[in-house]
């Protein structure tokens, strides 16, 4: 079976990946950079990695906690269904990124992709032009779900915005962008149609949806920030509605991600649109869940006598 995906158009050179499954940025391994990962583990199996995002300057992130439940590996297998995190993009800077890690995925056999978040729109380019003539990733994927200091608003909460970033990267970069949205906005098709317009190659949809978790017995949040970002299965409905929606909006590939835990949900999403899934949660609780997914999908694909998975994509009958 040809589970072959493009992830971007010619006009940035294409990017095939070898199958639609990959590790979401900030979840790769248990600290996003890949510890705790088996040294063997078959990451060129998979269509590609995203370490976790990097911002201008190194970042220590939020207070503790960080975690609800404090272990996703406890938390899936009892039951729970609500994950939380406010990690606060921990991170050590782009500068290390490029010149520290880079070299590392360089050596690594698996497609990986880089993951940005900045803080203005010239900080975008900024950001962008430090990946000039760095190698050891073959895409970039812009995070945007995090605030422009000059008025707070998220960048993906605005087309405006939206805009400005993925412009600005575009013009430091010819890499495949990718545009990672927020799922909270009224209407997923105007920030779709407006990183399309700017530049973006792809669309990642979607990051976390600000939630809140009371323990009633103490009557503090579970977080130390309070609010926090859901994850898991109770996000997949949501994401799975956006990127049907971004899918019948514009025609640049679509890369599902929430609540990807099992390979018929990964079918599920290729069906509402999506050509390729990201697997976050799901990884934190098993790191052995990416390969997982990806073998249930084949032997899915398989018992359906698909031929090449390009034949399902968009193929959900939704009234
Ligand atoms: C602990 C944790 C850290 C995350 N860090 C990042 C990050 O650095 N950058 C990013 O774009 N998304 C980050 N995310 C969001 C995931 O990439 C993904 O979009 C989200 O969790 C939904 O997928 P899931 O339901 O499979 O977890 C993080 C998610 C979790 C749970």
């Amino acid at each position: 079976m040809d589970l072959t995906v493009n992830l971007a158009p010619e006009r940035s050179g294409g990017l095939l990946l070898s199958n639609p499954v990959m590790i979401a940025s900030g979840t790769f391994g248990y600290d996003g950079y890949g510890r705790g990962l088996d040294p063997g583990a078959p990451l060129d199996s998979l269509g590609a990695v995203l370490p976790k995002t990097f911002t201008r300057r190194p970042r220590e992130g939020n207070p503790e906690p960080r975690w609800f439940p404090s272990s996703f590996r406890e938390g899936l297998a009892a039951g729970e269904t609500t994950f939380l995190n406010s990690i606060g993009l921990t991170n050590p800077g782009i500068e290390a990124a490029m010149s520290d890690l880079a070299p590392i995925w360089d050596e690594m056999d698996a497609n990986m992709v880089m993951s940005m978040a900045a803080e203005s729109p010239e900080q975008w380019e900024e950001m962008a032009s430090f990946t000039r003539g760095v190698s050891g990733f073959v895409a970039i994927e812009l995070n945007l779900s995090c605030p422009n200091v000059d008025d707070g608003a998220m960048f993906s909460h605005q087309p405006r915005l939206t805009e400005a970033a993925v412009a600005g990267a575009r013009r430091q970069t010819k890499l495949p962008l990718w545009a990672k949205l927020s799922p909270n906005v009224p209407d997923i098709t105007e920030i779709a149609h407006a990183a399309v317009g700017a530049g973006a190659d792809a669309l990642t949809i979607s990051n976390t949806i600000p939630a809140l978790h009371i323990d009633v017995d103490t009557g503090e949040a579970v977080l130390g920030t309070g609010y926090g970002g859901l994850s898991g299965p109770a996000l997949r409905p949501i994401a799975m509605a956006l990127v049907h929606k971004a899918a019948q909006a514009v025609s640049v590939p679509i890369i599902g991600v929430g609540g990807v835990m099992t390979g018929r949900h990964a079918a599920e999403y290729l069906l509402a649109g999506a050509s390729a899934v990201q697997v976050g949660s799901a990884n934190l609780a098993d790191l052995n869940a990416p390969f997982r997914i990806l073998a249930e999908l084949e032997a899915l694909l398989t018992e359906w006598e698909i031929a090449s998975v390009s034949e399902i994509i968009g193929k959900a009958e939704v009234a």
